[in-house]
């Protein structure tokens, strides 16, 4: 699916889309860095395109379970027994593809839920057509200690779309979050929706919005697509990252449009072969590697290449965000295509990221970061430093290429700022990073 294809994409909001793809006719296609990341025609992107309706793939007739059809064994408002019935039906009743169908124009209240694997049908597609909606008490997850509204775990081969919402209602965590109020206390919020061992996953075209906290996220899954989304937030919601990978490999994010109170993408440790493609942010913290290295733990991100993004208004552009006294590595990272409005930290490396009540002490260990590049980024900046590259005393930062990478103030003059950071330039930079060490 080239990026044509996902202007054509059927998510409403057509006048940021026109936006975000308005600088594509001026880049050429470049390619892929060093042709390791999953090629589009392979992965899942091919499998997926032009097939909305499962009912019209080759082969046996997939299995058809509504969910309507099991509500008699649900309470009058909750619907979450009737999901779990109509799930294990599409799941267990049959060696061929089914399809778990949500209906159209309908809303259903779900607790906390796990739609479990592994199943006998050889392909599930759970077709979200209504509004699911989480119950606003947070009680439900304080009381039984969960993490989680919507999950999916262990499952081979399923497909989540079909243009419904899912909405978290997480306006009660925000507002009682530490974040926002210092003298609460700080208790972590639910994910919306959470993909947990999947493999061969498509997630598509639905609309996530005002979760708890995490909106997407996508861990211990290998062979992933993530396409057409719509994630929204408020600006001032805390810790409402957009789409979160973690620990997966070979995932594919791509015509998302984002906009929450945290990263719109944040890529964490056991992370490779992610390509992020055709991404609008804003507002939001910017996409992010990291944060990797909390609490001395170890943490390895390779192979990411983040392409053809526009961010607005955001308080970071691209970042890579590590805490000290963690070890491990993130490197072959690539930022390239991205075009920047007024974003505050347009490029930056953190590599002494903090983001605990306590204040952070030096220490001596660091997660290294190599080979980063930086190639035709464009736009503009609302601070004075636009490139800030703050490396550790011990473990500097090392292989950082810029390649046209062009940031001017808002009718200010912008600078580039480093320490412990060896960068190469490469063609025609603005600001310019003096190349010492
Ligand atoms: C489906 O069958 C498998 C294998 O028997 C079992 O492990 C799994 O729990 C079943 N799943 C559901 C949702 O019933
Ligand atoms: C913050 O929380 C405290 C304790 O629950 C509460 O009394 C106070 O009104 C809250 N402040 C705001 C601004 O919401
Ligand atoms: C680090 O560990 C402490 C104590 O176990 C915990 O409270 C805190 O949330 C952890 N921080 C992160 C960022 O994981
Ligand atoms: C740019 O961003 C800054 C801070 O994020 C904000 O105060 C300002 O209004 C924005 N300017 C424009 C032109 O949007």
């Amino acid at each position: 699916m080239g990026p044509k294809e996902l202007v054509h994409a059927s998510i409403s909001t057509i006048v940021i889309f026109l936006y975000m793809f308005s600088h594509t006719n001026s880049i050429e296609v470049f390619p892929v860095v060093d042709g390791t990341y999953p090629p589009e025609a392979e992965g899942p992107a091919a499998e997926s395109s032009g097939m909305d309706e499962p009912e019209l793939s080759p082969g046996p007739p997939a299995r058809v379970v509504d969910v309507d059809d099991y509500r008699e064994s649900a309470d009058a408002g909750d619907h979450t027994e009737a999901f779990l019935q109509a799930w294990k039906e599409a799941c267990n009743s049959s060696d061929y593809p089914s399809v778990l169908l949500v209906p159209e124009g309908k809303t259903y209240l779900l607790m906390p839920v796990s739609f479990n694997g592994p199943c006998r049908a050889t392909t599930i597609t759970a077709t979200i057509r209504g509004t699911l909606e989480a119950p606003s008490d947070r009680s439900v997850w304080l009381d039984r200690d969960l993490q989680e509204w919507i999950t999916f775990d262990n499952i081979d081969h399923l497909r989540v779309l079909g243009g419904g919402t899912l909405n978290g209602n997480g306006h009660e965590w925000w507002i009682n979050s530490c974040k926002t109020n210092k003298s609460m206390r700080c208790v972590t919020g639910p994910t919306a929706l959470y993909f947990r061992r999947c493999t061969h996953l498509v997630v598509e075209g639905l609309q996530v919005r005002d979760s708890m906290q995490m909106h997407v996220v996508i861990a211990y899954s290998w062979r992933v697509l993530v396409s057409r989304l719509l994630v929204t937030a408020p600006g001032w919601s805390p810790n409402t990252d957009g789409i979160h990978v973690s620990n997966s490999r070979e995932v594919l994010i791509s015509g998302c449009i984002i906009s929450t109170g945290d990263d719109c993408i944040s890529i964490v440790t056991g992370s490779m072969f992610v390509r992020a493609t055709g991404i609008f942010c804003g507002p939001g913290h910017g996409l992010s590697i990291g944060s990797l290295g909390a609490n001395k733990s170890l943490a390895h991100v390779s192979d990411v290449l983040v392409e053809k993004a526009t961010l607005v208004g955001t308080t970071n552009g691209v970042r890579i965000k590590t805490w000290q006294g963690g070890y491990g590595y993130a490197e072959r990272i690539t930022f390239q295509d991205i075009s920047m409005h007024n974003v505050t930290n347009p490029v930056i490396i953190d590599q002494n990221y903090c983001d605990s009540k306590t204040p952070c002490h030096e220490q001596g260990s660091a997660v290294a970061i190599n080979n980063i590049r930086y190639r035709n980024i464009r736009g503009t900046s609302s601070s004075k430093v636009a490139i800030n590259f703050v490396c550790s005393n011990t473990v500097h930062c090392d292989g950082i290429v810029m390649q046209d990478v062009s940031l001017v103030g808002e009718g200010t003059y912008v600078s580039c700022s480093y320490m412990n950071a060896r960068v190469v330039e490469l063609g025609y930079n603005l600001p310019y990073c003096r190349a010492e060490m």
